[in-house]
């Protein structure tokens, strides 16, 4: 078990950007130092699994359901079997992969409803990270979904866009969303599909820019794992290069 804090990198941004195809490659990068990595899932559309070619098991969702039944039908005596229960369960939901281990959120916690439960999941899901040394979350275009207890802890923040005069607005949005909920965190952006056109990035702090590959449009087409890419395509190099600046720079001691 890791006993330092985890480095937790979640990737938003616009739709489309390309958060899932970064997300994926990042999590293949990580894989080669041998660290222990978990990868989320926080996308009820459930991109990631596919990116990694992971068969997704129980979501979040459904543990927090499944919790909730069974207080109704009063198989749990009270807290402490509540908690054994879904400490248990989440570990159950968890699937275990070469390198990384793999969680789904499901649907995104509802707002004032199973308050208790979801204060219950977010202590478990505290406890579950910080047995990793890095937590690579997939995010839906916003921050939102990423599960409360989760984003406080985030270390890193990539928000990737594309050359679109709204994805950059939306970029700036993010960064100044992120900026309000904590000071401590590392917020970087990533432009992708750079092709032709230019854009305007200015007041951002951009890490670095990818190219539009054919490879990863390819692999998406067919339905095959991100993780299959060659260690020498174009795309993967300059994006290792990105995320080992990126991570080099604030934890010299983690990669
Ligand atoms: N650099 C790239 N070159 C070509 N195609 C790309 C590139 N990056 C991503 N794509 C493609 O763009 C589409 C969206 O990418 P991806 O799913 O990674 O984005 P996303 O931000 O996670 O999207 P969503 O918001 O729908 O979850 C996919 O078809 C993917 O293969
Ligand atoms: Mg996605």
């Amino acid at each position: 078990m890791s006993e330092h804090a985890p480095v937790i990198i979640a990737f938003c941004g616009k739709g489309g950007a390309g958060k899932t195809s970064i997300c994926a490659l990042a999590i293949k990068y990580l894989i080669n130092y041998n660290k222990k990595i978990l990868a989320i899932d926080a996308d009820p559309a459930g991109g990631l699994s596919w990116a990694l070619g992971v068969i997704p098991s129980k979501t979040l969702d459904d543990l927090r359901q499944d919790l909730v039944a069974a207080l109704k039908n009063k198989d749990i005596a009270g807290n402490e079997e509540l908690y054994a229960m879904a400490q248990y369960e989440l570990l159950a939901g968890l699937v275990e992969n070469k390198g990384f281990d793999f969680l789904s959120v499901g649907r995104p916690e509802a707002e004032g409803c199973f308050c208790s439960i979801n204060a219950f999941l977010r202590n478990c899901i505290g406890k579950l990270i910080s047995h990793y040394d890095f937590v690579c979350i997939d995010g839906e275009a916003g921050l939102e979904q990423v599960n409360r207890r989760v984003l406080e802890t985030v270390t890193h923040l990539v928000i990737v866009s594309d050359t679109s005069k709204r994805s950059i607005a939306i970029a700036h949005n993010l960064l100044n969303m992120a900026q309000q909920r904590t000071q401590t965190m590392h917020c970087a952006v990533i432009i992708n599909k750079v092709g032709d056109s230019s854009c305007e990035v200015s007041n951002l702090p951009v890490i670095g820019t990818l190219p539009v590959s054919e490879t990863i449009a390819r692999f998406d087409s067919t339905g095959t794992s991100l993780l299959k890419i060659a260690d020498t395509d174009a795309y993967y190099t300059k994006l290792t290069g990105i995320i080992g600046d990126l991570l080099k720079q604030l934890v010299p001691d983690n990669v």
